[in-house]
């Protein structure tokens, strides 16, 4: 566009108008930025109203979005403290020779509101957390001992996949369906951060095998006879969720 030579009032009024569409140029892309940060900021746990909201599990109140705070008076500092990521977790109770403890809201009431959880890893050597997702939070992993080989799938399903030393930090987004495999000669232990106070934990073999689906969804859809079908079923670790 040339403003050299825009004189006179037919140029003026060009001018006016070339302003006209770039002020609305301008407004429809602050509007779209605006509405995709607003789609962003719903997708993730609410802001917070108050600045705690300790859950009260006993309450019968109406649970709105979250839990009903506990009386702000009989709130003290222990309400806050978190205890029971102390132990290790028994890695070989769960079938996969790995524990993973989701310390959520419903374990930490302190939580509520406040659109964070934590984790903790227990492995044995070669112990598996299988691929699951996290629908409501992205996850960070931190390796406090031992080496972990961990990754996800992308919605475009490639796999992006690393092995961490100890210190390592990997990251999970949301949704996306990941694992992690303990690859050194001893136990391993991760810490890991939930952008959620109630993250979820979907295993996706416990998803699919373990749950009610009829058996011809599944044979047709993994494309599979009957046979094949009650051997993977029957096979799945319960640990992670259903039931036969
Ligand atoms: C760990 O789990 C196994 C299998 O369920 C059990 O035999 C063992 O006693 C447990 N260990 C501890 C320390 O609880």
């Amino acid at each position: 566009m040339d403003y050299s030579c825009h004189h006179g009032s037919k140029g003026s009024s060009r001018q006016a108008a070339d302003w006209r569409s770039a002020t609305v140029a301008f407004a429809y892309t602050t509007l779209l930025i605006v509405a995709s940060s607003v789609r962003m900021v719903q997708a993730a746990d609410p802001d917070p109203l108050q600045d705690f909201c300790v859950a009260d599990m006993s309450s019968h109140a109406p649970h709105v979005n979250g839990f009903p705070c506990k009386d702000r008076a009989k709130v003290t500092s222990k309400d806050f403290l978190y205890t029971g990521m102390r132990k290790a977790g028994n890695a070989s109770s769960t079938g996969t020779n790995a524990f993973p403890l989701i310390v959520d809201v419903l374990l930490y009431p302190a939580l509520n509101t406040l659109g964070i959880s934590h984790g903790r890893l227990d492995f044995d050597i070669g112990g598996v957390i299988p691929p699951h997702t996290h629908p409501f939070a992205s996850e960070t992993l931190f390796v406090v001992k031992g080496t972990v080989y961990t990754g996800f799938i992308s919605f475009d399903n490639i796999l992006y996949a690393e092995t961490l030393q100890e210190g390592d930090v990997y990251i999970f987004p949301k949704g996306s369906l990941h694992f992690q495999l303990n690859v050194g000669n001893g136990p391993a232990v991760t810490f890991n951060s939930l952008n959620s106070q109630n993250p979820g934990f979907l295993s996706a073999a416990n998803q699919l095998l373990v749950t009610k689906i009829p058996e011809k969804v599944l044979e047709t859809s993994i494309g599979i006879n009957a046979k094949t079908l009650k051997l993977l079923q029957d096979s799945v670790p319960l640990s992670f969720g259903g039931s036969r």
